[in-house]
């Protein structure tokens, strides 16, 4: 159980300053269960609200956990340069509650990208130690060789890493088709390592994160959907 004030409510549900949401509740725009609500003052009960706003039913939600379809040519840094930033791709009631992405996909990547404005989340998805893997589908410049597939699982050297890195699993999928997993997120690695290995990366998709994979969410290229409990739980590493 745990109240809080209207005014906190709309406000922590993304819909813009204390001081607009207190003039939508006194405009009579909230209702709950058919009742309009127009004490901002109110003290109202959290677990399980739903409240009606401008016409929609609203969930109220603590934190938010999205998967978003990334298309190519949109930027996940928070002040994009190049590129309309992920955000835009989301509801603005997202941008005012400071949803993030998890980790990065550079702007001509696809596919699954996290979301979230939980902190503790972020971090913990985004934490070396996890060990999450994250599976990528690779569209290679030159065909895909044994050599090639062998030096991506041995490990290789990039500029900047101590350490080679190395493709947790490297799979075959077609004559300029690589599926990789990897444990590691660091900048631009896949590109990196193909590059290393002597090919080029001409394409890139992330297919899946741990067990969750983008095609049982059953989304279309831009756009997202809330993952459930079940859904975060497949995130854990196996
Ligand atoms: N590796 C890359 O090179 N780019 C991405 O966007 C993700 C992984």
């Amino acid at each position: 159980m745990s109240k809080l004030s209207l005014d906190r409510i709309l406000q922590s549900q993304g819909y813009g300053t204390r001081k607009y949401c207190r003039s939508l509740i006194e405009d009579g725009e909230v209702t709950i269960d058919g009742v309009v609500h127009d004490n901002f003052k109110a003290a109202i009960e959290t677990d399980g609200l739903v409240f009606r706003l401008f016409d929609e039913d609203v969930v109220y939600r603590e934190h938010v956990y999205i998967a978003l379809f990334k298309p190519q040519n949109y930027e996940c840094s928070r002040k994009p340069s190049h590129h309309p930033g992920v955000l835009t791709l989301l509801p603005e009631e997202f941008t005012w509650r400071e949803v993030q992405p998890v980790g990065r996909l550079d702007h001509d990547t696809t596919g699954m990208l996290l979301m979230s404005d939980d902190g503790a989340f972020i971090h913990a998805q985004s934490s070396p130690k996890r060990h999450v893997p994250k599976i990528y589908q690779a569209t290679t410049a030159a065909p895909v060789t044994e050599a090639l597939i062998a030096e991506l699982l041995a490990g290789v050297k990039l500029h900047d890493e101590p350490a080679p890195l190395a493709a947790q699993t490297c799979i075959q999928r077609g004559d300029h088709q690589l599926e990789i997993v990897l444990e590691q997120g660091k900048y631009h690695q896949v590109k990196r390592m193909l590059a290393a290995a002597g090919n080029h990366c001409s394409a890139l998709h992330r297919s899946a994160i741990g067990g969750l994979t983008l095609a049982s969410l059953g989304i279309e290229e831009g756009d997202w959907c809330y993952l459930t409990p079940e859904q975060l739980a497949l995130l854990a590493p196996a």
